[in-house]
């Protein structure tokens, strides 16, 4: 089948729905999703959306904050744009229905997280991202150019390539056409063609065993783009949460807010000693790489499998108020946060790289957007402020919208792409080696490639994901396709990235951390 349309989004969280809304009254949008339209990282945000809204707050401070933890790495014209166009994209999304909490005064309640100097960030208690997912799916749901397609699986993107031309990474010269896209209740692999397609398919938290991320997370956009002669850039820079509940088998890890450290919540070991002063001097609300590294470091001393988050100095009522969603998911493992400390791990979080954009999402594809998580904007650097990532969604979504509404005219849909060839194929005899293979993948990237790295460990799981890839690589060429397959093979492309661009970086910085090379600065090694 091939369908037909101005502009094909793929992915429905917070980047894909805003974009999708933005554009939607100048041509037909196809919005697809691999699972329903209310699954995202989006709908898991617990601590919110980060921007300047009052006094003593201002432009300069988010930007020296953003600037600060992302350890000299970012654009500094880029956090200033972003920092400055993220009030009036808040604002759309309250004129879209999203509640952000407000005290007694009518004022917005603002909360404050790791790195930041002022409380900033806008918050609906503690589930802000479903309050914006919710709100979101519920507009474009309400729009009659957009046609929305659950269950349907982004294969590939269409480039000349499918046309037999040949397509170099360096050359600048590729189009993107479209995408070929698989229908998940009908394993048909069909021809999606547009004049511009967005990429909005978030992170990759599923790279490791223990992520907050929920499944869709694997890396997809990232996989598709780079299979496409795309450019990615800065994938070394996985953010790990410093505090995920420490729940074994559960997957994915719920989250415990930084915003609950900005409440006055206190890190501690499991002996019940404080511990960040030894390592920076904004104790437990330093960035997140630093906090993160401390945990690791003090679990591995003290051979303890988690530290404590300790609330039980706080106000009971105030914290039951701002936190509900955490208070009744830990009681409902007997922990009473008001009583007792809560047990957290770090976990996998958040992909800082991406899809190398210009100022307006641009990819290096032509007629190719990449806006969201999957995108390398060049806001975060070597390490994120906590939730400049929704404000980053919200600002290029826009930009993103007012960029391709001046193009969209004077584009034309390519009606000489071929269909899927899905010729041999069969269904693979056994999904052992697929899921086998998923779980030895996470082993890999968690065990060699996590908060400490060496060229030791880079090197090793280089060797042993080269033999997981081998073996995808001859299942995916046989296989009618299902998501799984496919997931795992965006993974292993993702994580091929994640060790060539880490063992490319001889020195630590923000989240890359090498003990072969500790100190900032780049090394060369002749
Ligand atoms: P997502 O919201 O992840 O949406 C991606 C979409 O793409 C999904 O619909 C998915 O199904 C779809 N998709 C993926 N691959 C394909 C494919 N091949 N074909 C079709 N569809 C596909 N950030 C903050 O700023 N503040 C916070 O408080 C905050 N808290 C967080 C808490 C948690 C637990 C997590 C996991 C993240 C948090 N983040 C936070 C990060 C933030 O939520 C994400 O970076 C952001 O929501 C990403 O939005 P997105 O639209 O780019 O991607
Ligand atoms: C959190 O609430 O701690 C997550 C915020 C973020 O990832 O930006």
């Amino acid at each position: 089948m091939i369908k037909e349309t101005d502009f094909l989004v793929i992915g429905s969280g917070i980047a894909g729905l805003s974009f999708a809304l933005k554009v939607a009254d100048y041509g037909k949008v196809i919005l697809i999703s691999k699972t329903t339209l209310y699954e995202s990282n989006t709908k898991y945000a617990q601590g919110g959306i980060a921007a300047v809204t009052y006094e003593p707050d201002n432009y300069e401070k988010h930007i020296k904050d953003t600037l600060t933890a992302s350890d000299g790495l970012c654009n500094k014209e880029i956090v200033e744009m972003v920092v400055r166009e993220a009030p009036a994209q808040i604002k759309q999304l309250i004129d879209w229905g999203v509640n952000f909490d407000q005290n007694e005064k009518g004022k917005y309640d603002l909360g404050k997280e790791g790195g930041h100097s002022e409380y900033r960030v806008l918050h609906h208690k503690d589930n802000t991202g479903e309050e914006i997912q919710n709100s979101l799916v519920n507009r474009v749901k309400n729009h009659k150019n957009i046609e929305i397609l659950e269950n349907h699986f982004a294969v590939d993107l269409i480039t000349q390539h499918h046309l037999g031309k040949l397509v170099k990474r360096s050359h600048g010269d590729t189009e993107c056409y479209g995408a070929y896209v698989l229908d998940l209740k009908t394993d048909q692999v069909n021809t999606f063609l547009s004049k511009i397609t967005i990429i909005a398919t978030g992170g990759t938290g599923n790279l490791y065993d223990t992520t907050t991320n929920p499944k869709i997370a694997t890396g997809d956009g990232i996989a598709l783009v780079y299979r496409a002669k795309g450019i990615i850039e800065n994938m070394e820079f996985i953010q790990f949460h410093p505090t995920s509940l420490y729940n074994p088998g559960k997957k994915p890890s719920f989250l415990i807010t930084e915003a609950l450290r900005g409440f006055g919540a206190i890190l501690k070991t499991k002996a019940g000693k404080e511990f960040m002063h030894k390592y920076d001097k904004r104790e437990s609300l330093a960035p997140r790489d630093i906090v993160a590294r401390a945990i690791d470091h003090e679990m591995k001393m003290s051979g303890d499998d988690y530290v404590h988050l300790d609330c039980c100095h706080l106000n009971p009522e105030k914290l039951k108020d701002h936190f509900p969603n955490i208070y009744e998911k830990c009681l409902s493992l007997n922990i009473d946060i008001t009583k007792d400390p809560i047990p957290v791990i770090p976990a996998a979080h958040y992909m800082c790289g991406g899809i190398k954009v210009d100022k307006n999402g641009y990819s290096t594809i032509n007629r190719l957007y990449a806006i969201g998580e999957v995108s390398s904007t060049g806001l975060h650097g070597a390490n994120r402020l906590a939730s400049n990532s929704l404000s980053e969604a919200v600002v290029y979504a826009d930009r993103a919208a007012k960029d391709v509404i001046k193009k969209i005219a004077h584009l034309e849909i390519n009606n000489n792409i071929p269909e899927w060839d899905a010729h041999g194929t069969t269904y693979p005899e056994e999904m052992i080696m697929i899921t086998q293979n998923y779980k030895e993948m996470q082993q890999i990237m968690s065990n060699y490639v996590g908060i400490v790295r060496s060229n030791l460990r880079l090197e090793r799981a280089l060797r042993r994901l080269e033999i997981i890839y081998t073996e995808t690589e001859k299942l995916y060429e046989k296989s009618i396709l299902s998501q799984k397959l496919c997931e795992l093979r965006n993974l292993i492309n993702v994580g091929f990235l994640i060790i060539k661009m880490a063992q490319n970086l001889h020195e630590s910085r923000g989240l890359h951390y090498s003990i072969d090379y500790p100190k900032k600065g780049f090394v060369s090694e002749f």
